[in-house]
């Protein structure tokens, strides 16, 4: 029939016009939202480290974009469909779906404690910000007794950490769910 020809002309052409568009527009977005979070970090990062000037606002703004593109709004960019190549997205999302999600959570309720101190944050920045403040644990090793408190409790840790373990967690989901793509 005539009218079956026009239907699967239209759906040749409208799969056509999404090769010639490149990548899946979720792939597309899922790839903004990252380097929009590469941006953040590093600003956040840059205001610690002194290399860049310290701007309330702008921790502020930073901190939320990380807090936006992590948790659920992170999941959701990642269905099935649309993993592996030509994205950088591993299959193995997919089998081990719980692992990734829990990553993407984690990473979410420190992004979260982060926004909501950088939203209460001062017009300098503190000492208590800093990763090496934060209350003394007594006696012996410091050092190991923090990170290990900031887990138990993230709100009590200082931002400065609070970036910190948010960096480990995008390390540790990109060694076992990115892959390189040509
Ligand atoms: C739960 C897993 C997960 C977490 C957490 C995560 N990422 Fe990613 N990231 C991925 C995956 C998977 C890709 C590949 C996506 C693709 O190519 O479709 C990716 C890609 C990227 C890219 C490359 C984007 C591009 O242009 O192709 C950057 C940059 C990036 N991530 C930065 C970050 C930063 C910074 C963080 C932490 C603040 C982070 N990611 C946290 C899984 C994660």
């Amino acid at each position: 029939m005539k009218w079956t020809a026009v239907v699967m002309l239209s759906l040749a052409c409208a799969s056509a016009v999404v090769a010639a568009a490149g990548p899946d527009p979720i792939v597309a977005t899922r790839q903004s939202s990252m380097k929009e979070m590469a941006a953040a970090a590093k600003t956040i990062a840059g205001m610690f480290d002194g290399k860049l000037a310290y701007d309330a606002a702008a921790f502020k703004a930073a901190a939320g974009t990380l807090r936006a593109r992590t948790g659920p709004a992170l999941i959701a960019e990642f269905p099935s469909a649309t993993l592996g190549a030509p994205s950088g997205a591993r299959l193995e999302i997919d089998q081990a779906r719980s692992e990734f999600e829990a990553l993407a959570r984690h990473i979410g309720t420190l992004a979260s404690t982060l926004a909501a101190k950088a939203e209460r944050a001062p017009a300098s920045i503190t000492d208590d910000m800093r990763m090496d403040s934060g209350p003394a644990m007594g006696g012996g090793s410091l050092l190991g007794k923090r990170p290990a408190a900031a887990e138990a409790d993230p709100a009590k840790a200082p931002a400065e950490h609070l970036l910190h373990l948010i960096l480990q967690d995008c390390s540790s989901c990109h060694s076992k769910f990115r892959q390189k793509v040509l």
